[in-house]
């Protein structure tokens, strides 16, 4: 303690005496200009005191963590994304002192920081970051990398030098559901391509992947009670491609992976409408009997389970059960939107058997918003998809629901379904909620978008991704990025830091980072990207 004191003082005091030398002033103004500004960060971050020197990793820098395997783990993905660029060994070690501590549980405070809060505190000796549960030192680790320069996410050894700015920061999300979703059954997307953008969510906070697995186009997850939904209905996709499916070893896959960035897996099969895929692949679903043929357009509506047939209880039953069992989360989304070939009466009918299903096995019940058409389950979850012009009385029901305990996800989809046209000339997309650039996409508040509805049944925002026109994994970047960073910062980031001029700053910064990453972005002219 007193020999790490004393250089320490030392130190300092040398420092405060050098102040009015050329050579400390340029030394400090040329850190200054390299470390990243502490709260040049997305999402931005709850409270920033900046501050003090910058600490600089070296080859002697370790990562330094406690005996906790969750902390080791946190520690070893860490040195993953800082070795390769800095070309340091960076041990993960419980010895030593200084340099990049992650610590669980511990110090003042860490009570306060709740299931994904974080602090990390920046100084010349080192970095700390703090948490409560160990989902929170990984969003901190998320901090940290942004506040590198974007050359820390390459391959290949780059000059550095590797600034970590000066000064506190403490931060916990403004909703605990934060999402995107990825709908594989349009086009199918491999495990590996399912993999980077988990990667990719990971950055910006985002803690839910809510995989869209059943609709008229495919079925992408095998159930053993009923192997032809995948065999079958998984054989081919919007265009007429070959289509695939999830294994359930594929699945737990993704779930593992998922899991370790601190992500939770929500499973949907769309029902009782988007349902070809199925009624293809099982004529006994059908209420004539007869199978329809599999379907590669991108017609809406036209499908239904039948309502009135005990078989089709017994499949949802068998789906529901095989996929809760594969879900360690906590939710089971059952679709609902644009049942347009079942009646209203149907409707409700089918709701009130199949909601107690997902309770039965576990799960909690989301739906999309015309769930409210019908009777919520108790604790169920509404993701509202409408627009800024959905009518007043679509929105007033789903208002009603959420003052009766219905909570609600938002994802108004002419701001943040990643799936419309950035702008006309937008090669892929759609354009059926309009044209959303991206200050649209972020230019809006959770907390007051649906005038009404309480604060605490709000529990936060998802931007999916339909994949009618999304084909390939570089398809899924260009319409992701920028606009899924604005997404998640509205998840994630206090109402109070919500100012678009200086979003756009912070969001500039990652477009070398996403370069640096591999990422093809639309460089939106209502960004002021650096100049290459
Ligand atoms: C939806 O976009 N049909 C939920």
């Amino acid at each position: 303690m007193t020999q790490h004191r004393t250089p320490r003082l030392l130190g300092t005091l040398l420092l405060v005496a050098a102040a009015g030398f050329s050579l400390a002033g340029a030394e400090a103004s040329a850190a200054d200009r390299t470390a990243t500004p502490l709260g040049r960060v997305v999402p931005a971050p709850a409270s920033v005191d900046a501050g003090g020197s910058p600490y600089r990793i070296t080859d002697a820098t370790r990562i330094r963590v406690d005996d906790s395997p969750e902390t080791r783990r946190v520690g070893a993905y860490l040195a993953g994304i800082l070795r390769p660029s800095t070309g340091f060994s960076l041990p993960v070690t419980s010895q030593g002192t200084g340099g990049i501590r992650l610590r669980l549980g511990a110090g003042s405070g860490a009570g306060s920081l709740g299931a994904e809060g974080y602090r990390l505190d920046s100084g010349r000796d080192g970095v700390t970051i703090t948490a409560g549960k160990a989902a929170g030192l990984f969003h901190g680790v998320q901090t940290l990398r942004q506040l590198l320069p974007a050359a820390v996410e390459r391959n290949s050894v780059q000059p550095g030098p590797w600034l970590v700015a000066g000064g506190t920061i403490k931060d916990t999300p403004r909703y605990g559901y934060r999402g995107a979703m990825l709908d594989v059954s349009r086009h199918f997307f491999t495990v590996a391509q399912v993999k980077r953008y988990i990667d990719e969510l990971a950055l910006y906070k985002v803690n839910k992947l809510h995989l869209h697995l059943g609709d008229d186009q495919g079925w992408r997850i095998a159930i053993d009670s009923w192997p032809r939904l995948a065999t079958y209905g998984g054989s081919t996709q919007v265009g007429g491609g070959a289509g695939g499916f999830y294994t359930k070893a594929d699945y737990r896959e993704i779930v593992r992976y998922a899991a370790s960035r601190y992500l939770e897996v929500v499973p949907e099969i769309d029902m009782p409408g988007h349902t070809n895929a199925a009624l293809a692949s099982y004529a006994k679903l059908n209420c004539d009997g007869t199978a329809p043929p599999l379907y590669t357009g991108t017609d809406v509506g036209f499908s239904s389970l039948c309502v009135a047939k005990p078989v089709t209880y017994d499949f949802v039953d068998d789906v529901v059960r095989e996929l809760a069992a594969l879900t360690p989360g906590k939710y089971l989304h059952i679709g609902g939107d644009e049942a347009h070939s079942t009646s209203h009466a149907d409707y409700v009918t089918f709701m009130d058997k199949v909601q107690p299903v997902v309770a039965k096995y576990g799960k909690t019940v989301i739906g999309w918003h015309q769930l409210t058409g019908a009777t919520p389950a108790k604790g169920a979850l509404a993701q509202y998809w409408g627009l800024d012009d959905t009518s007043a009385a679509e929105k007033a029901q789903v208002v009603k629901a959420a003052q009766s305990g219905t909570g609600l996800v938002l994802s108004p989809a002419d701001r943040v379904y990643l799936d419309m046209k950035y702008t006309a000339d937008t090669p892929l997309g759609q354009d059926w909620a309009g044209l959303v650039e991206v200050k649209r996409a972020y230019d809006w508040d959770p907390g007051t978008y649906l005038p009404g509805a309480p604060g605490s049944a709000i529990r936060g925002v998802e931007a999916p991704l339909w994949t009618e026109t999304v084909v390939t994994g570089a398809d899924i970047d260009y319409m992701a990025f920028p606009r899924l960073p604005g997404a998640a910062e509205l998840g994630w980031s206090p109402a109070s830091t919500h100012d678009w001029d200086t979003y756009k700053v912070r969001l500039a910064a990652q477009g070398p980072r996403w370069e640096a990453l591999g990422i093809g972005y639309y460089r939106s002219p209502q960004v002021p990207w650096p100049s290459a």
